[in-house]
């Protein structure tokens, strides 16, 4: 392997009810007529995984938690353990969205923790990180993300364990986007300190890009270097919607 493998993942958040699970099965069905040149997968609430994984067995479509406590088990009510996860059948989990961070001021300390959780019980941690609008417009959107990731990323991230999702907070559910050149910029100088920080196998760790991704732009934004795949919100909630970005990978 010379390049990390596309991966298309849908983050439900809190949407979605038992009359969505029809998604998955309309969304397999999608693929394995017209094709996936790309891992799939879904996060949806955690109400949904135990449908979901049941809808798309045989399927292509992996799922995963959008978060997960940092500790195997204990008093910590309403929270989920990236152990519970994986006892479902969950393949990834999401930690550190800007919405976690934001709505339950997680700091990359805390995401940190919950990645590190995540790959000890053998799931894939997707680490998200991301400028606000204003860190963006004062410059200093560099600085803050690759803060972020060094903060957020545990010591032995590795391919097999690791997915980073660069999602500027302004683009996600604005239908804004940043250019394919600010893109680049940004993944260039993630990918730099993978490969800084963990050598070769750091060209080999996917990131992501997230924030307003849909059919219509998903072909120039994967296109760009060391852009790996993306993390889609709104656009993963139908399954036609969905394809249509992961036939961007055809
Ligand atoms: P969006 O969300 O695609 O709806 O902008 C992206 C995300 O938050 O992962």
């Amino acid at each position: 392997m010379t390049s990390p493998k596309p991966l298309v993942a849908g983050n439900w958040k809190m949407n979605g009810l038992l009359a969505n699970v029809s998604q998955m099965t309309e969304l397999n069905q999608l693929i394995s007529d017209g094709g996936a040149n790309c891992d799939v997968l879904l996060c949806p609430s955690t109400t949904l995984i135990s449908s979901l994984l049941e809808a798309g067995a045989g399927g292509k479509v992996m799922v995963g938690g959008q978060d997960c406590h940092a500790n195997v088990s204990g008093a910590h009510t309403g929270d989920i353990s990236a152990e519970m996860l994986k006892d479902l059948g969950c393949s990834y989990v999401i930690v550190g969205h800007s919405e976690r961070r934001a709505d339950h001021g997680e700091t990359s300390a805390d995401v940190n923790a919950k990645a590190a959780a995540a790959q000890t019980q053998g799931l894939k941690a997707i680490i998200c990180c991301g400028e606000s609008d204003e860190e963006r417009s004062s410059g200093k959107t560099l600085d803050v993300v690759l803060e972020q990731v060094k903060a957020s990323i545990p010591q032995d991230a590795k391919n097999s364990n690791t997915v980073i999702a660069y999602e500027p907070v302004w683009a996600i559910g604005t239908g804004k986007v940043p250019t394919a050149n600010d893109v680049e910029e940004v993944h260039a100088a993630i990918r730099t300190l993978l490969i800084q920080r963990f050598g070769e196998e750091g060209a080999l760790i996917g990131i992501l890009y997230g924030g307003s991704v849909k059919a219509s732009n998903a072909s120039e934004l994967m296109g760009v270097q060391n852009v790996n795949g993306a993390l889609v919100g709104g656009a993963s909630l139908k399954a036609a919607d969905f394809y249509g970005i992961i036939e961007a990978y055809k």
